[in-house]
């Protein structure tokens, strides 16, 4: 027996989920975010109290109960400062203060309490790449005010044309001519959302003036938007134009620029380092070397949202859809669970804001609802039992699926909006280019959260901002608490299973036949406690033989997305030892999706 832990049958007794049964410590420091499991809330489409359409504030303090229930650990809220919303918040005009149509500051206030009331910690969206074109500061500065002048990145136009050949984000030039000043403004995303300037110091500390503002309020931490473009090369340079496209690719001289890294630490240095805080980076174009650039021991980020697992089911761009590439899949994951191992920290998502629902891009594109519920049972366990610390986005925990309106009219996303226009521009046909729209769009993640099986899904009163998905009837919370073998019910047991087990959190990981192409194995193992995960990705039964040194081992099946939930809570509450058969580890048979999650006795 293992002297620093006790391995299984009796995990009910552990006194606390670090320690074994003599108190001896099984990691050497605990640490709150990468215990967590954090939920992601994008507010305009959570729910809606006023009836106006749009959710709120006030519509997620209602909804907090339902999120205890969940047992997340910790609230993300997608940007709810003031803003015009030409991309949907992330254009913002007023950092210290609340979009109108989400509510009030005194709003927010109540929210924050409540949420702290329920044990919730509360994250906020940092966006500071850039802000709205109707922000005071950029106001200021297009007028050439001395004192705004150089907020912003303006630079004078070469014979006629921008300063360089830079694309937009999301379509168009990066670079938008203003007469009063008689340069361009550099912007990386729509025109509406100029970048600021991080080289002026006055820049620096009013972010950092307005970080301590929400950081005193209370609020626990921040997902910082884009973070790794804020830093910008001293010489802008014209980039390669592929054969037939107009732009060159200006993000290849910004991403992960070393100013970047710099700023970051400044930002460290001067608030974050002062506060108790879980931050988490949004990173485009980062591997793992690059990540522990932010996330190593001493750097100023916990973790960072890394996109090469977002790209296996892309051709040329994003539209360009592909059939998902689970070896390429599983080959990054691993890389990335392996990169940082004992050096950094993993964000584990499949799902946010900006990304098509993974139960429709990774799961059976049948219509067969229970296979999709498993299939979607899989995804979680896969995602939830690796190193990192889980996100979970509004509606994953109920399998919401993507939508695919007809017409382009019911979508809002300036990025898919703009793809369709200069599709149509080109030429192409509507009915060439709505697939991708169906496959990719942003909106397939916003439509309204499905909250029942009443009129607009019960998410408001009024008419919905964005259509409600049709199969609202189907699936919605109402009928996923009712029922026990849910997908939200699974992800109960799976965020409890993480409080239960350390091995979950704190374990190493280790990844077997990486090249089988439908099924994805791996092992965690913390100080002699194992745990086996198999996962049949395909839709097919599949047979595999156990690796060797697991062949013949007697195993626990602790989770499994086909046998009724009510066999495994006794196990994951800690209740007294249950009456688990035990597998003897040898030839298996995976039906279609079928997840299992095997405790290793030790022989
Ligand atoms: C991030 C956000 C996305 C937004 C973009 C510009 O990628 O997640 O929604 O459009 O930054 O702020
Ligand atoms: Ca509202």
């Amino acid at each position: 027996m293992n002297k620093n832990f006790v391995v299984v049958k009796d995990v009910g007794k552990r006194v606390h989920p670090c320690y074994d049964e003599v108190g001896v410590t099984i990691v050497d420091k605990r640490t709150w975010w990468k215990e967590a499991v954090v939920y992601q809330i994008y507010p305009r489409s959570f729910y809606d109290t006023n009836g106006d359409g749009i959710g709120d504030l006030n519509g997620i303090t209602a909804k907090l109960d339902y999120l205890q229930e969940l047992g997340v650990d910790v609230l993300w809220l997608s940007p709810i400062f003031r803003s015009p919303n030409a991309d949907n918040g992330y254009d913002i005009s007023d950092y210290e203060d609340i979009m109108a149509e989400f509510g009030t500051l005194s709003d927010f206030d109540r929210l924050l309490k409540e949420a702290k009331a329920r044990g919730l910690k509360l994250l906020l969206d940092l966006v500071v790449n850039h802000t709205s074109d109707e922000h005071p500061w950029f106001i200021a500065s297009r007028k050439n005010d001395p004192r705004y002048r150089d907020f912003y990145i303006w630079r004078e136009g070469k014979e006629g044309a921008p300063p360089t050949n830079w694309f937009a984000a999301f379509g168009g030039s990066a670079w938008k001519y203003v007469p009063e000043r008689r340069a361009y403004y550099l912007h990386l995303f729509t025109e509406k959302q100029p970048d600021l300037n991080w080289e002026e110091k006055n820049v620096r500390d009013a972010v950092y003036a307005m970080m301590r503002f929400w950081l005193d309020k209370g609020v626990d931490g921040f997902r910082m938007d884009v973070i790794n473009l804020i830093g910008k090369p001293d010489v802008f340079e014209d980039a390669p134009v592929p054969p037939g496209e107009t732009y060159g690719n200006g993000f290849a001289f910004i991403a992960n620029h070393p100013k970047s890294y710099w700023y970051l630490r400044e930002m460290y240095d001067e608030v974050l380092s002062h506060y108790d805080v879980m931050t988490v980076g949004e990173t485009p174009a980062v591997t793992p070397d690059v990540a522990l650039n932010y996330v190593a021991d001493g750097k100023p980020l916990n973790m960072v949202f890394q996109f090469e697992h977002m790209d296996v089911d892309s051709g040329k761009n994003k539209w360009d859809v592909r059939p998902v590439d689970w070896v390429r899949f599983k080959t990054i994951m691993s890389r990335w669970e392996e990169g940082l191992a004992d050096r950094g920290w993993n964000s584990l998502y499949l799902n946010n804001h900006d990304q098509p629902r993974s139960v429709s891009r990774y799961v059976t594109r049948s219509a067969d609802s229970a296979l999709r519920r498993r299939g979607a049972k899989m995804l979680a366990t896969m995602l939830h039992l690796m190193q990192g610390t889980p996100f979970i986005y509004q509606g994953e925990e109920i399998g919401m699926t993507n939508v695919a309106f007809p017409r382009i009219e019911d979508y809002r996303d300036v990025e898919t909006l703009n793809f369709y226009a200069e599709g149509r521009k080109r030429g192409v046909a509507h009915e060439a280019l709505m697939p991708s729209i169906y496959a990719k769009s942003r909106d397939n993640a916003r439509t309204p959260m499905q909250w029942s099986h009443e009129r607009h899904a019960g998410f408001t009163q009024g008419e919905p901002w964005i259509k409600v998905g049709s199969n609202y009837t189907e699936i919605n919370v109402e009928s996923s608490l009712s029922d026990p073998d849910s997908i939200f019910h699974y992800y109960r047991a799976l965020i409890r299973l993480r409080k239960r087990l350390p091995v979950i959190v704190y374990g190493t990981y280790t990844v077997y036949d990486l090249d089988h192409p439908s099924l994805y194995i791996y092992e965690r193992k913390l100080n002699g406690d194992a745990l086996l995960v198999l996962l049949n990705l395909t839709e097919t039964v599949q047979h595999y033989t156990v690796p060797s040194t697991f062949y013949g081992h007697q195993a626990e099946l602790i989770l499994n997305n086909i046998e009724p939930l009510a066999a495994f809570w006794p196990y994951i509450n800690g209740e007294v030892a249950p009456d688990l058969t035990l597998h003897r580890l040898t030839d298996l048979t995976f039906a279609p999706y079928e997840a299992r999650v095997y405790h290793l006795v030790s022989a």
